[in-house]
């Protein structure tokens, strides 16, 4: 028999090491510059037809120069970011990032590591870091944690193990269609739409969400809460959990989460939080209390992509019992049995507290991030950003022509431009606001968003930006004043 050629046997690694890291340094080198320029950019621009045409390319079918793709991310990507990296920028909820995490990001994705409870030191560090998160925010050592892709995550994963330990049945076995009366549950109409797509994805159904009217300063009305629970218990219904604020999404406002716990227990309820960033305000001594009583919560959903400065994607989901968190998605399978030793031995796995098998080393950024700053310093920035919704709201107040829309109990402020001779009717003071905002981002001066609070429009700023200064919330009030007389007299 003659001998067969050996196939060739090919690989996606570099042919040329030299060449691969020198283009590595070059990331390393134009990353730091972009970060530490940030400031002199605009927040945002948008992205011009001719670039968005670059992402309309043929499939790729053969290789192509690193370099070269790189200079392409250089030339159309790196100008056209949303902007949250800016210290202008206040929209929505978003986070700021930091260099190091940036490049610990770099590392995790070249270990590559999948945690989900091997006998490797990526798992160490995730339960090194939900430790840390338990103990800063005052949880029990002995309660699981998980980190998760973000908050939405967070309170989905709380609200299965709500749902699976306090159905009264085997919701596992049975599913939510099983129930003998129709399970409810109960937050306020203030609460992040996260917790209705969380209740829709289990099944619930989202009218068995109850949304209980808010008080004067958007927090849950508690009389209104034990009214909603009575009813439904008259009526048959299963109520089974109470979703409290730590920091609503359009206000800042934090329900009385003590109040919340006391009547969860008297009613044998679980208590889940939303605390996707007001919850980290727990890190300042000073600001500790305005959040007090979420450690008391039976699972409590954070990100650390918001608050925690910390790039995308990170949140925490923390569960006081360990066992039902386990219990909820511990599945066995033969080919993920535990071995004898070996890298799969028997122990915790962290694809048993959630709905991942295959999860990213995205704990890797967070242990460093929380390691360089340190908990005192977060605790610092994050009371730094309520200073300066607090800043905002005084210069706000200070301006006849702008309205605060709402009390600023801790870093968003909502308010609006109002003309001089308050002519304008609430349609036209909403039209003309809707208008400076796009001004706002299209000239490239800021990036707050906005939402609606009783009836009206207005814009909104949320501050979780470590690089802002006091000098950017002037410039804000200033430039919206500006906007806004120049919007009136364009209207003749
Ligand atoms: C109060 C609240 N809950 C939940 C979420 C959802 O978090 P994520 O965007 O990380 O999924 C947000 C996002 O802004 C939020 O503000």
């Amino acid at each position: 028999m003659g001998q067969q050629a050996a196939p060739v046997e090919e690989t996606l690694d570099p042919q040329d090491w030299s060449a691969m890291r020198a283009l590595g340094h070059r990331m390393v080198d134009e990353l730091c510059d972009y970060l530490s320029t940030v400031r002199e950019r605009r927040p945002w621009t948008s992205v011009p037809p001719a670039t968005r045409a670059r992402f309309e390319q043929p499939l790729p079918t053969s290789p192509r120069d690193p370099a070269e793709i790189f200079n392409e991310f250089r030339a159309h990507v790196l100008p056209y970011p949303s902007g949250n990296i800016h210290p202008r920028f206040w929209g929505f909820v978003m986070g700021t990032g930091t260099p190091l995490a940036a490049l610990a990001e770099m590392l995790a994705a070249g270990l590559n590591s999948n945690v989900s409870g091997f006998d490797d030191a990526a798992t160490l560090v995730e339960a090194q870091v939900v430790a840390w998160l338990r103990e800063s925010l005052f949880f029990p050592s002995a309660s699981s944690g998980l980190l998760v892709s973000g908050g939405s995550m967070a309170n989905l994963v709380g609200l299965a193990v709500a749902r699976n330990s306090n159905a009264g049945f085997d919701v596992r076995a049975k599913g939510v269609q099983a129930a003998p009366r129709p399970l409810t549950l109960y937050a306020s109409v203030e609460t992040h739409n996260s917790v209705r797509k969380a209740v829709e994805t289990l099944g619930l159904g989202c009218e068995a969400l109850r949304l209980v009217p808010v008080d004067a300063e958007y927090r849950i009305d508690l009389n209104a809460l034990r009214a909603a629970l009575a009813a439904d218990r008259v009526a048959g219904h299963r109520p089974f959990c109470i979703v409290g604020n730590a920091g609503t999404v359009n206000t800042g406002a934090s329900d009385d989460l003590h109040a919340l716990a006391d009547l969860a227990r008297d009613e044998r309820l679980w208590l889940h939080v939303d605390g996707a960033f007001g919850a980290l305000a727990s890190w300042s001594p000073a600001l500790r209390a305005r959040v007090a009583g979420l450690e008391r919560a039976d699972s409590l959903a954070f990100d650390l992509h918001k608050w925690g400065y910390v790039p995308y994607e990170a949140g925490c989901v923390l569960v006081r019992d360990a066992a039902r968190q386990r219990m909820s998605f511990d599945v066995a399978a033969a080919y993920l049995a535990p071995a004898r030793g070996g890298l799969a031995p028997e122990g915790p796995k962290l694809s048993h507290l959630g709905p991942q098998l295959s999860r990213g080393f995205r704990a890797l950024k967070v242990w460093m991030a929380l390691q360089e700053a340190g908990f005192d310093k977060l605790g610092r920035l994050i009371q730094q950003n309520v200073a300066q919704a607090a800043y905002l709201a005084e210069l706000v107040r200070a301006e006849p022509e702008l309205e605060l829309g709402a009390p600023v109990p801790l870093n968003v402020v909502c308010f609006r431009y109002r003309d001089a001779a308050r002519a304008l009717d609430e349609a036209a003071l909403d039209a003309l606001n809707a208008e400076l905002l796009v001004r706002l981002h299209e000239d490239g001066i800021a990036v707050p968003t906005y939402t609606r609070l009783r009836g009206r429009y207005l814009l909104r700023v949320a501050i979780t930006n470590h690089r802002s200064r006091r000098a950017d919330f002037e410039l804000l009030a200033r430039e919206v004043v500006r906007l806004g007389r120049e919007l009136l007299a364009s209207r003749g």
